[in-house]
């Protein structure tokens, strides 16, 4: 069984068991979740923000072209890459190996996290292409159509799969929080 974020739905049933306790719906709610937290998750809420933001104007622009496009999309897409890499960085170094601690019957979902931020470096590699690729076509004076069809495609695996590893990795993490009233210092 694969649990590559290409392939995954959700969390397995093993990898649920502090998530079925801790429905996201009682997570705010519950005395151990804490500003760091709330911090952490808006972080992950601006990533989707961004996310929505450059894939709808680029379906825009597909429709109809608009001269701020382009320094739009430099600016978004690299605060984006930039701030997603930084933000991969500190959970590598520092909240994987704090939380994964807790409790041994999640080791494997760390193992996933983590194999999902390889397989985003790939994608986010991939993204900065075809980015830079429509910003050149366009720098040149051409409307770029083409670029931009690949544009959206690379957007919307990207959104897909950024999904997928914010919500696995939120529902492993708030429950342990919440379980071991651990905190995100
Ligand atoms: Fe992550
Ligand atoms: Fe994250």
């Amino acid at each position: 069984m694969t649990y590559a974020l290409d392939a995954r739905t959700g969390l397995p049933p093993h990898l649920r068991l502090l998530a079925d306790r801790y429905p996201r719906a009682v997570w705010t709610g519950h005395a151990n979740f804490n500003g760091l937290t709330a911090f952490w998750l808006e972080r992950h809420g601006m990533f989707r923000q961004v996310m929505d933001k450059i894939l709808t104007d680029t379906q825009a622009q597909l429709d109809a072209p608009k001269s701020r496009f382009a320094p739009e999309l430099s600016r978004y897409t690299g605060f984006f890459l930039n701030e997603l890499h930084g933000h991969h960085g500190i959970e590598d170094q520092h909240y994987f190996p704090k939380f994964m601690a807790l409790d041994s019957r999640l080791a494997q979902g760390f193992d996933i996290l983590d194999s999902d931020h390889h397989a985003l470096d790939g994608h986010i590699h991939a993204l900065a292409g075809a980015t830079n690729a429509v910003l050149a076509t366009l720098k040149s004076g051409a409307r770029a159509q083409e670029d931009l069809g690949r544009l959206e495609a690379a957007q919307s695996a990207f959104r897909r799969f950024l999904d997928r590893h914010l919500s696995d990795e939120e529902e492993i993490i708030v429950p342990l929080i919440l379980e071991y009233g651990a905190d995100m210092d």
